[in-house]
């Protein structure tokens, strides 16, 4: 427990102490001696807020902002030394210990201290803490404010309830592990507001929201400074994975259509996210991020539309923009096929959308108020809208977008066409539930330098749910 003295002194302040220390400490108990022992309490939360928009004045307004603020980062070419190994499969340096190959990261020995190492760390730990807090209020929220009558017509039962039950559990322990790893000024619960009226409308919103929680994930976590908080955090969010698989499987899709998850960049995330958030407490820790203009898919493919090739399907089917929940009507399947019925471990539905398709998109020009207390301002960096970026599994690809009507000043209007490649032959690379923006450029980027593409964001992301 010595080990992690610098953390725990770090978190003095706080009314919730650190798991890492506490829990080494149970893994030794439990070996050396049957004593029971208690393990680190969790972080409080409310059980009840209410769910309603915020209807105020901010008292601040804009992302959080360091005193200086650089132009842009340009991109350079490969580093010298990114290319020096051999890469034979021979080893080319001495051993430090038997078994023990040289190199790694936080491999020397030295103490691992979980805790965020540079503002990138904090500010995006930070935001994953925003997303355990909704979900851990939304999980509840729809069990609370659906019957299990409601449920049952949706095709869930008891311990299907449970199950969403036990996934609020886990995300308490979610919010209090990145709580500990962030400190004192750790950012708190907030308020929220949901767009969904029905247990299927619920269901739609969580598996796209734990997409984003996942996605805005992966998209930083090898660039993270602190491998030591990669490492707690890949271990959280892999829990979020299954969540989000569990979400879709109760919807009755195919439970993993890809062969790889996508990931998004930081400013995605919390563009999707800010707009459920309607305040939070007055001394909260505020975000960097950039919120980016909504983005709303007027035709979202959705099990409704499982096997059909109309361009038109049901125009306008959404509740929301950016999530781009699809509506449903009360007490139907929702389903185009009449086996389908709801929560099914797999099931061969058939596409939701297939290349060529058409896609009608509307989105907000920027300078609108969104997220807690309506303090971000939406913004962007971009000249006018060209192309559709397609971001799905390890492509990021380009459709022409077709503008029929830009008003200039609060909405625009267009089309575009789904795109048809694939990752490796055999896997369409639009499939799952993907990341779509509207952009100036078609830059040519990867999977570990997508946030490059963000000086190019007119509007965006929305979630596309390709499959
Ligand atoms: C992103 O990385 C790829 C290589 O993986 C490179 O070809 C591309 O130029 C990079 N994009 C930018 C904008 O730097
Ligand atoms: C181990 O690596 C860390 C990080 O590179 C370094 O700061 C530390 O000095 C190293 N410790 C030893 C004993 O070499
Ligand atoms: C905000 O105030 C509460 C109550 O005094 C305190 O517990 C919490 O740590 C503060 N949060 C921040 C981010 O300063
Ligand atoms: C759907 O049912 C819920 C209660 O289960 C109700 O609150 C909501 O208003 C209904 N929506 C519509 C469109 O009928
Ligand atoms: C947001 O609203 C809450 C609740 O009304 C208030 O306590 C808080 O100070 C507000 N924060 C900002 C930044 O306006
Ligand atoms: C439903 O599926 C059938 C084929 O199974 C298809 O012909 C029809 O267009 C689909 N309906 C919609 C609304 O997509
Ligand atoms: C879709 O909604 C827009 C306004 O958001 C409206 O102008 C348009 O007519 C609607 N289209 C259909 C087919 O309902
Ligand atoms: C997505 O994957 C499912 C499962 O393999 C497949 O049935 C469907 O055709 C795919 N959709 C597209 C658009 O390729
Ligand atoms: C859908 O739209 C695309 C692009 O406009 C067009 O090429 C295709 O033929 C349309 N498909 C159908 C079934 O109308
Ligand atoms: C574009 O939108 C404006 C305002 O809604 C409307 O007056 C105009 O007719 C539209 N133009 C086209 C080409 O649809
Ligand atoms: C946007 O511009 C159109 C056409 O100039 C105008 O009719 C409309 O009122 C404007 N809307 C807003 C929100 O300013
Ligand atoms: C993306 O898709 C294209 C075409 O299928 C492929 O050649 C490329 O290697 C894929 N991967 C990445 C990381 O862009």
């Amino acid at each position: 427990m010595w080990n992690f003295l610098p953390l725990l002194s770090l978190l003095g302040s706080v009314p919730f102490v650190s798991a890492i220390p506490n829990g080494i400490v149970i893994a030794r108990a439990t070996t050396a001696s049957s004593a029971s022992v208690s393990a680190p309490p969790v972080r409080s939360y409310q059980s009840s807020e209410p769910h309603t928009p915020f209807s105020g004045t901010p008292s601040t307004t804009g992302a959080l902002t360091a005193s200086s603020i650089g132009t842009g980062i340009s991109s350079g070419g490969v580093a010298p030394d990114a290319t020096t190994y051999p890469s034979d499969g021979k080893l080319h340096n001495a051993e430090p210990a038997p078994y023990v190959p040289a190199g790694g990261v936080g491999t020397n020995g030295s103490t691992p201290v979980y805790n965020a190492k540079s503002d990138f760390d904090y500010e995006s730990l930070a935001l994953a803490l925003y997303q355990e807090w909704i979900e851990l209020d939304l999980f509840r929220d729809g069990l609370k404010r659906f019957s299990a009558e409601d449920f049952k017509a949706a095709g869930l039962n008891a311990a299907d309830r449970d199950l969403i039950e036990f996934m609020a559990e886990q995300e308490v322990g979610h919010a209090t592990l990145i709580s500990n790893i962030l400190g004192a000024q750790a950012p708190q619960q907030c308020a929220y507001n949901y767009p969904y009226t029905n247990v299927h409308e619920f269901l739609d919103f969580c598996q796209k929201l734990t997409r984003f929680g996942e996605a805005g994930v992966y998209g930083f976590l090898a660039h993270l400074d602190s491998r030591e908080a990669a490492t707690l955090l890949t271990q959280s969010i892999t829990t979020e994975a299954r969540q989000q698989m569990i979400f879709r499987q109760f919807q009755g899709l195919f439970p993993m259509p890809v062969w790889f998850e996508v990931g998004i960049p930081q400013s995605w995330a919390w563009t999707l996210l800010a707009p459920y958030i309607s305040s939070c407490p007055s001394n909260q820790t505020r975000l960097v991020w950039q919120n980016f203009p909504a983005l709303r898919i007027l035709n979202q493919p959705s099990i409704a539309t499982a096997g059909g090739t109309s361009n038109s399907t049901g125009l306008n089917n959404t509740i929301s923009s950016g999530t781009n929940v699809v509506k449903s009507p009360n007490g139907s399947s929702g389903s185009n096929s009449s086996s389908d019925c709801g929560a099914t471990v797999t099931s061969d539905i058939g596409a939701l959308s297939f290349p060529g398709r058409q896609v009608a998109l509307q989105w907000e020009t920027a300078g609108k108020g969104v997220g807690p207390n309506n303090s971000y301002i939406t913004s962007t960096q971009a000249k006018t809208g060209k192309y559709v970026a397609w971001v799905s599994q390890l492509n990021v690809t380009y459709t022409p977008l077709r503008v029929v009507n830009s008003t200039g000043n609060s909405t625009g209007r267009g089309y575009t066409s789904q795109p048809d490649l694939e990752t490796y032959q055999g896997d369409p690379a639009i499939n799952g539930t993907m990341f779509i923006a509207i952009t100036d450029d078609n830059p040519v980027l990867t999977p570990f330098n997508l946030s490059l593409i963000n000086p190019h964001v007119v509007a965006g992301p929305a979630v596309y749910q390709a499959g």
